[in-house]
């Protein structure tokens, strides 16, 4: 690939480069990058890294990025429950508890069909591809055929994906909860077997479906079903582990009445051994300090996702705060909670909280570690956490997340311009990236229209979607 690319270095930093060259082997990984190659010199370029490039290679496809054109890495959604998606937009006036009986748990119990959750499964992924989702860590329903089914679907559509069978024994409606702490585990065994059969470990690269145990929050486990899944975790430091936490005020109430022993909603998920690394813990609206700490110290992550705590009323969870405390954090869209596909949705919701919270700050604060907190979201922390941070609380960080060598290629190719709100300046239509224009002119135009991509864009401008090198998805027919 020969063209301008964004990515995340770290919280504070991207890296814009144009001109770069993005070699991809057959397999999906990531052999080489170089920055500023004029299309002149490709051919030495990749005749230094031992790629001979003299129109007689075949095998190699030269992908030219014209235009405003620019690569970016894929967007990880880290929290996501795939039965939801029927209810996007329904049953906005109730609050997490009254939602989850009155809207959410009925949506859920029709996926004891395997007909209608082949069906809706199907369509959840096409279209979280198609606005550029590459990784998804799902929530299925409880039912372990229509687990097996998510998984089986992401895999022949291609999109990376952590696939999670809701444990949840106790507090829901005896036509949707599980018959006892024994079946969910066996259950549960049983889901990470098959993925692991269908999806094994072992290849160049990371298997592309893998297991994700999913006590679906404390309330819904009894002590035996958390005692047990803590069991199960520990026998196996690799598997992920997804739930939530402190979302909502009279959650947190009736989780500390069951849980009387436990000081926090967060010690609870401690004390069953369930908070590591690998650990992505949802939402996170009301930790104190030292709850923060405790996940800090465990190496747990957090997936924001503000879309869901405004319109569930949940509240505004203090991103600053998390990353001052050295926490890792993504963002996920919780469909149907939340009501927007996708990620760019959450970077925009993101942003619009963390100034809401620094409008509202109190200045007089003294504090150590102040760097993030009460302030607002910069482009890179916003892009970190839909990129590099998602893959760190996925446990992927190592794969996935950047452009780095011997990373695997998720990425999208971004076409500016069909989505309405892509409104290039007057002028800057007819300026291509390449021609007159200084590299660092460029650079700027970059910055601009990744600016553009991530707050006014849509899936119309994600023109191709590659997950492991192969295109999956996108509006480029
Ligand atoms: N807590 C327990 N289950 C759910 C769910 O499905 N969505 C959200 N947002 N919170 C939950
Ligand atoms: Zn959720």
């Amino acid at each position: 690939y020969h063209g301008p690319i964004v990515h995340s270095l770290s919280l504070d930093e991207l890296e814009y480069a144009v001109d770069a060259l993005v070699c991809v082997s057959p397999d999906g990984i990531i052999n080489w990058i170089e920055r500023n190659v004029d299309t002149s010199e490709i051919q030495d370029r990749a005749a230094s890294h031992g790629l001979i490039l003299d129109g007689t290679n075949n095998a190699v496809e030269i992908v030219q990025l014209g235009g405003h054109e620019f690569l970016c890495p894929g967007l990880i959604d880290t929290h996501t429950h795939a039965p939801q998606y029927p209810n996007l937009g329904l049953g906005q006036e109730y609050q997490l508890l009254d939602w989850l009986s009155n809207v959410t748990f009925p949506r859920e119990a029709m996926f004891s069909d395997s007909t209608y959750a082949t069906a809706v499964y199907e369509e959840v992924v096409k279209r979280t591809l198609a606005v550029g989702v590459t990784t998804a860590s799902y929530y299925a329903s409880l039912h372990e055929s229509a687990s097996k089914i998510l998984a089986e679907t992401t895999l022949r559509a291609g999109q990376r994906a952590l696939i999670g069978k809701c444990n949840m024994d106790r507090n829901c409606p005896p036509e949707y909860r599980e018959p006892s702490a024994k079946d969910s585990i066996e259950a549960t065994r049983a889901l990470i077997s098959h993925v692991r059969a269908i999806c094994p470990a072992g290849g160049p690269t990371a298997p592309l479906v893998q297991p994700c145990v999913t006590p679906r929050f404390a309330l819904s486990c009894t002590s035996e079903l958390m005692a047990s899944l803590g069991e199960l975790v520990a026998e196996d430091p690799s598997l992920h582990l997804q739930t939530h936490l402190s979302e909502n005020t009279a959650e947190i109430k009736e989780t500390l009445d069951l849980f009387p022993d436990c000081e926090s909603y967060t010690a609870v998920y401690d004390k069953y051994g369930m908070l590591r690394k690998g650990t992505i813990l949802a939402h996170c609206v009301w930790l104190s300090p030292a709850e923060m700490t405790v996940i800090s110290d465990r190496h747990a992550g957090i997936s924001h996702c503000p879309t869901s705590n405004f319109n569930l009323m949940s509240g505004g969870a203090r991103v600053g705060a998390m990353l001052d405390e050295g926490i890792e954090v993504g963002l996920g869209s919780d469909c149907g909670g939340g009501f927007a596909i996708g990620i760019l949705s959450q970077i925009r919701d993101a942003s619009k909280l963390s100034k809401m919270i620094a409008l509202n700050a109190s200045t007089s604060e003294p504090s150590k570690k102040r760097k993030y907190s009460d302030k607002p979201l910069s482009i890179p922390a916003l892009f970190h956490m839909a990129t590099l941070g998602g893959a760190s609380i996925c446990n992927l960080k190592d794969r996935i997340g950047n452009f780095e060598a011997g990373k695997e290629f998720d990425a999208l190719r971004v076409t500016p311009g069909a989505s309405p709100g892509f409104f290039l300046d007057v002028g800057e239509d007819t300026t291509a990236t390449s021609g007159s224009k200084s590299r660092q002119e460029r650079v700027e135009v970059l910055k601009r229209n990744f600016e553009r991509f991530l707050f006014v864009s849509d899936d119309r401008d994600i023109a191709d979607v590659w997950v492991q090198g192969r295109r999956v998805a996108g509006s480029r027919s």
